[in-house]
């Protein structure tokens, strides 16, 4: 098996000569995680036609990897939270019993990496050795998931320190599901049409087959970081959330911090790089993650977050120099892009990029290899780049990087967003009153769906607190488990975090967004910093708090009193048509429902026909 000295962990040595001797690779390749390892892996991915090197005078150390058009996001129907009770699970994810899948996947996983190569991935989710963080070993025979995983995480030989002889590990299994027999030529994207994405939350393990891209592939992040990490949160007394994290520094020099949830490709990689717009001299954000949260009460009642990974999967279209400068500076160099465009020069181009230059380039290879012109694209709509096209970049890139972004410590939550995309209905920003309306508003968000996830595209589902699909218990329990944390913490004589509910997304009647969003929600941000100090008094409405016109800094940007009132006005009978969904809701997930979500939604309900 040819493991190198420094893996000490007999637990862990069995455990992969297993797992050998099931997928049958032609080799193992232990990571040591050096930059040599990087760059020659990269260089297989090169003449193995998966990655294309970018012209390296405008794309120093990048390449491009075009997926199979089957392989394209996460695979939400194929995800499996396999606990021993299907209670456990809960009814907003998928359940098989947990000898059941096991029986199914291990004739699956017999043989799966024929010809291929074994990586053993040893990753740390934050920061090595600090107390919130926690560490896994994922087993991949891609080694795009390899070089993906030294991005996005802390993968290294240094992990083998933390496991020691006998610590514990989170054992990740991963093939593309694709055995090559004898002489037989590979493909650019191997991949399988079956796809299984499992979780045991009792054991904490995680077995994904079949498919090469982001969360089904990078085990650390969705599977580990949030769906078993908040297995772990609920038993151990901490929060694992799909939330960015961001530090606000006002012009006295006092710093925030904020951590806020929107579902997938709703904007918390934007909002964690956001550049204060005109008016706000002298305020700072900076970013300390854009994707998950893990959040520890301590003893002094406070709760403290860190970023358990250390790069950036974030959605490539739409990003540009308008929408978020922070982010394309972070671009210039050592970056894989997944299913971006290919310009005639040897960069990248995706949808957005023609408002930085002013005009659509002549002529593209699109993400699936076929040429692209404007023209093409007029008469068949053919986009460039895949909607769910990501770029893949160490979080180091970022100008705008917290300077405690790799702090063991974590920092100090002063206040949680929520927020959804709504075309209609959900106001522009509102103050939760308490703990628990705050808990009711993120449990009963809704949002309309993105290409993050295969399936249809633009419906409003609940997704309770960004969540629905990482959750990996059942949803109730989860909700209980926020109510909980918020009683303990009250308990203390520390402040509880303000919650706060935004949509950036309201329409109007042309179909367009009514609110510039991106750097100009620097201004709801500061209107939560000002009510948080007790320097905005607000109105009060039926569901909360939210800002009178002349509380928010419209210095520099022209939006009057008339377009505030769309962006925030209470339509009440789309109220009512909304609690009817938020019913819907309770009653799908009415097993183990907290009764102070029940309480909360009738005290709304009534306020509401008052
Ligand atoms: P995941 O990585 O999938 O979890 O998503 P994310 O929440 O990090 O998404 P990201 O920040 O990449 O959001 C991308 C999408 O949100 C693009 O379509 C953006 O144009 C859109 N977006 C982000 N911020 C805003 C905003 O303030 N207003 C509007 N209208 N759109 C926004
Ligand atoms: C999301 O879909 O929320 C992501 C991308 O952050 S993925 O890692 O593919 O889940
Ligand atoms: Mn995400």
């Amino acid at each position: 098996m040819n493991a190198p000295a420094y893996v000490k962990n007999p637990k862990l040595l069995a455990w992969v000569a297993e797992m050998a001797a099931l997928c049958k690779p032609a080799k193992i390749h232990w990571c040591d995680g050096s930059e040599e390892e990087y760059n020659a892996l990269c260089q297989q991915l090169v003449d193995a036609g998966t990655f294309k090197k970018l012209n390296p005078v405008k794309r120093p150390n990048s390449f491009l990897a075009c997926s199979d058009p089957t392989d394209v996001a996460r695979v939400e129907d194929r995800t499996y939270i396999c606990s021993e009770k299907k209670e456990n699970a809960g009814p907003t994810n998928n359940w098989v019993a947990p000898a059941e899948m096991r029986a199914t996947l291990q004739p699956l996983f017999d043989g799966c990496m024929q010809g291929r190569t074994m990586y053993v991935i040893p990753f740390s989710m934050g920061p090595l050795g600090s107390h919130i963080a926690h560490v896994g070993i994922e087993l991949s025979d891609s080694p795009y998931v390899a070089v993906s995983q030294k991005i996005m995480t802390r993968m290294g030989k240094a992990v083998y320190d933390v496991i020691g002889t006998d610590g514990p590990f989170v054992p990740c299994v991963h093939t593309v599901g694709a055995p090559l027999a004898a002489g037989q030529a590979d493909v650019k994207w191997p991949c399988n049409k079956t796809k299984y994405i499992v979780h045991y939350p009792e054991t904490r393990e995680i077995w994904s087959y079949g498919s090469g891209y982001g969360g089904n592939a990078l085990l650390g992040k969705k599977c580990f970081a949030l769906r078993i990490a908040s297995n772990m949160g609920r038993d151990q007394g901490w929060l694992a959330e799909h939330m960015l994290i961001l530090g606000v520094t006002n012009p006295q020099g006092k710093k925030y911090h904020v951590a806020a949830a929107f579902p997938s490709a709703c904007g918390k990689t934007n909002f964690s790089m956001l550049v204060p717009p005109a008016g706000f001299d002298g305020w700072k954000v900076t970013t300390i993650g854009d994707d998950i949260a893990w959040i520890k009460p301590h003893d002094d009642g406070k709760l403290y977050a860190i970023n358990p990974e250390a790069g950036y999967f974030g959605v490539a279209p739409g990003t540009n120099f308008h929408t978020n400068p922070n982010c394309m500076a972070s671009l210039d160099k050592n970056v894989i892009y997944t299913n971006v465009a290919l310009t005639d020069d040897g960069d990248v181009w995706w949808e957005g990029m023609e408002k930085d230059t002013g005009k659509l380039p002549d002529h593209l290879i699109d993400w699936q290899g076929k040429d692209w012109t404007p023209q093409i694209a007029k008469e068949t709509g053919a986009k460039a780049a895949h909607p769910n096209a990501r770029f893949t970049v160490g979080a180091t890139n970022n100008p705008a990087l917290d300077p405690a972004w790799d702090d063991p410590a974590g920092v100090v939550i002063d206040a949680f967003i929520f927020g959804g995309r709504r075309s209609t209905t959900v106001p522009l920003v509102t103050e939760a009153r308490n703990w628990t309306e705050g808990v009711y508003m993120a449990a009963t968000m809704g949002s309309e769906t993105t290409a993050a996830a295969a399936g249809q595209q633009g419906v409003v589902r609940r997704d309770p607190f960004a969540m629905l699909p990482f959750t990996g218990y059942n949803m109730s329990d989860y909700f209980q488990h926020w109510l909980d944390m918020g009683h303990k913490l009250a308990q203390s004589k520390a402040k509880l975090p303000s919650i706060y509910c935004v949509n950036w997304f309201r329409k109007g009647e042309d179909g367009k967004f009514v609110w510039p969003g991106y750097g100009e929600n620097m201004r709801v941000l500061k209107w939560m910093i000002d009510r948080i100090e007790g320097n905005a008094q607000g109105a009060e409405n039926v569901f909360g708090i939210s800002p009178k016109y002349n509380e928010l800094n419209w210095t520099g940007l022209d939006f009057t009193a008339d377009q505030f009132k769309t962006v925030t006005h209470v339509d009440k009978a789309a109220w009512v048509e909304e609690l009817k969904l938020h019913e819907e809701l309770f009653t799908q997930l009415a097993y183990h429902l907290p009764a102070e979500m029940t309480a909360t939604k009738a005290a709304l309900e009534q306020r509401l026909a008052a």
